[in-house]
């Protein structure tokens, strides 16, 4: 079976959020099976272009027209880690500093999903059996395909890693920019504006998110961001496959961010940590529990309920280190929490992977009390990590952690339901109190070291998946 793979962003080429990381991992995962290979297609940005020009090769050029304006397209290919990558390359949408945030981000990835149709009739050594497009970037590549292109009989699958990001556009979009016959705008249309994501829901033959407990969310009102109704239309293709990371990208043993990567003894957790107090100001002490936060500063990840409550649990004798960057009311609050605390909170505002290695690595505790999170990557690399994760009993959080039980000594985390401040802090300072408990937390650190999420399983069910949709009678 041959997939075709679309997206906006895969690591190692360029990375915004966790859809890099599975785009970057999955296709490899699933290309060491031998009845399936997976190919790539991604923007070429300029961002890529200037690390990766002396390894891509120019490949194809063509045309494609977006409205009335006549584009030329040449994709470039590489191989990289045994997966084939495509990049569509047009220097008017794609040579820019920054990969999103324009005006006319619609009208780009408008432009790369037909420039991804067309490359598919012409890719003739690999006719392509499977489409599976991720995100609202991609979506439109499952809907043209099907309505310009329908004797192609190709199957389609929709991943959605975050609902609440849909591309949306005004309405002109729909004369402007492409055609459509008039019964086809229901397919694309939503109150009134074109909605990306819901012409991916629309068309796709399967769709599915990264967590079974976000595929069962999206469906209600809550989570649904406006979309629930579609998606229970069509619950009977919905569903939801956990992600998994890269193992050996992210192996504590052979990591060479660390200070002291972990060996067989153990996890170099407290040699680690010393370094990181001293590189980051904070008192030099390996016994202080050092509570962490790796993220993008936004609402999503629950920093409104940690903005409640940081102060307070400083007040306990514990460290806490905040890495990243994003909405200014957030950055602002940290940095000044930060200023009021100067022995017990660092805030990093910025990124840098090598300390958010070094992060994971000297850490006791990883916190997510995430909002909603769709499957979420970070609870999983801090378990490679020995970080023991505290979320928010949602999405792929619940799927991933279940909660210390002292009583039977089972769980690798700890857990809250309620999206609620004193909830968190509450489950902080019982973290707290299992971490001077030697019995008990040492047999929380034997579950956590248990704990795997390689791709293994994930990419057996999408194997599955694909499988039925191949032998899916022809028009179902
Ligand atoms: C998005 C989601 C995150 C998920 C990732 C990869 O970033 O917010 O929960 O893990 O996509 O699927």
């Amino acid at each position: 079976t041959r997939l075709l793979f679309v997206a906006s962003e895969a690591s190692p080429f360029v990375k915004t959020g966790g859809l890099a990381d599975v785009i970057g991992s999955l296709p490899q995962a699933l290309n060491k099976r031998n009845d399936v290979e997976v190919r790539v297609v991604l923007p070429l940005y300029q961002e890529i272009l200037n690390k990766w020009k002396d390894k891509i090769e120019e490949w194809l050029t063509f045309s494609v027209d977006v409205g009335w304006r006549h584009h030329q397209v040449k994709v470039y290919q590489l191989l990289h880690q045994h997966t084939h990558f495509y990049f569509i390359h047009n220097d008017y949408y794609f040579s820019r500093h920054q990969i999103y945030g324009y005006e006319d981000d619609g009208e780009r990835f408008i432009f790369f999903c037909q420039a991804v149709c067309s490359m598919l009739s012409k890719l003739e050594g690999f006719p392509v059996d499977i489409l599976h497009a991720h995100d609202w970037q991609a979506a439109l590549s499952i809907a043209f395909s099907k309505i310009y292109y329908p004797d192609w009989q190709l199957k389609t699958v929709y991943t959605i890693h975050n609902l609440k990001y849909q591309g949306i556009m005004q309405k002109y979009a729909f004369s402007d920019l492409f055609y459509l016959a008039p019964d086809h705008i229901g397919g694309f249309e939503w109150n009134g504006l074109l909605n990306c994501m819901k012409a991916g829901l629309f068309h796709a033959h399967k769709i599915t998110t990264v967590s079974p407990t976000y595929a069962e969310e999206i469906k209600t009102h809550y989570h649904g961001e406006g979309l629930h109704s579609i998606i229970n239309e069509r619950h009977q293709d919905v569903s939801g496959i956990l992600n998994g990371i890269d193992t050996e990208g992210y192996n504590p043993m052979t990591d060479r961010s660390l200070v002291s990567p972990f060996d067989h003894a153990g996890a170099n957790k407290q040699a680690n940590k010393k370094v990181l107090q001293q590189q980051l100001g904070l008192p030099v002490n390996e016994d202080t529990p050092l509570y962490v936060m790796v993220s993008r500063l936004v609402e999503q990840k629950g920093f409104h309920l940690v903005q409640r409550i940081i102060d307070e649990f400083l007040t306990e004798d514990v460290q806490f280190i905040i890495l990243g960057s994003g909405e200014h009311e957030f950055e602002d609050y940290f940095y000044h929490a930060a200023s009021r605390n100067p022995t017990k909170l660092v805030t990093y505002l910025g990124f840098s992977e090598s300390l958010a290695r070094q992060i994971y690595a000297s850490s006791d505790f990883f916190v997510m009390p995430s909002l909603f999170e769709p499957c979420g990557l970070s609870q999983l690399i801090a378990l490679q990590y020995k970080s023991v994760p505290i979320v928010r009993e949602t999405g792929g959080l619940k799927d991933t952690v279940q909660a210390f039980n002292e009583h039977s000594l089972s769980g690798n985390g700890f857990s809250f339901q309620n999206y609620n401040a004193h909830d968190l802090l509450h489950v902080l300072r019982y973290a707290l109190q299992i971490y001077h408990n030697e019995t008990k937390w040492k047999a929380l650190l034997h579950n956590v070291d248990k704990s795997s999420f390689d791709w293994q399983q994930s990419a057996e069910a999408y194997v599955h998946l694909y499988r039925a949709l191949i032998h899916a009678k022809k028009g179902e």
